[in-house]
């Protein structure tokens, strides 16, 4: 199961290192080339009212996004996953890259605070399963669990 796989990785790579920015970093990157049918796996963090770009793997990228706009913006919103079967019939989707045709944002919650969204697209249409979204906010846990988020706010501030 690749998931298994992903997570061992996961924890090998952050063992030792609570640096937020870098171990976002090798998240990305672990994702991008461990899962199949991605275009573009990383994070937004909140700065102010906007969501601003961060660690990621995959084209260039809208930088600034505010919060309650596109999808990452809205998940901020409300606090909770979206995942989105066909990107053209979510309602202000923000298009960055004009292959993604699925996606899902998942929230950085700690603490009942909100950091920012993982953000994951995919050439496919309805390529996030129930399954797929669970097993990814797992291996989100390991990210935020194990790394310093306070220190990203205040970097973000
Ligand atoms: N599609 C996102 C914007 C970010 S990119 O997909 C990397 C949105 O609607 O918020």
């Amino acid at each position: 199961m690749v998931y298994v796989s992903l997570k061992e990785t996961l924890q090998d790579i952050i063992r030792g290192e609570t640096n937020f920015i870098a171990n976002a970093a090798n998240f990305s990157s672990v994702l991008y080339h461990g899962l199949s049918d991605l275009n573009w796996v990383g994070f937004y963090f909140l700065d102010g009212d906007e969501l601003i770009l961060g660690p990621y793997q995959g084209k260039p990228a809208c930088i600034r996004i505010p919060v309650g706009k596109g999808v990452t913006g809205k998940s901020v919103k409300i606090m909770r996953v979206i995942n989105v079967e066909d990107v053209h019939k979510f309602p202000g989707h923000i298009p960055c890259d004009p292959h993604s045709n699925s996606e899902i944002v998942i929230p950085i919650i700690y603490k009942n605070q909100i950091y920012g969204v993982l953000d994951i697209d995919s050439p496919l249409l309805n390529r996030f399963t129930n399954r797929d979204v669970d097993e990814i906010e797992d291996l989100l846990k390991i990210l935020i669990d194990n790394s310093d988020l306070t220190s990203l706010r205040k970097y973000y501030e």
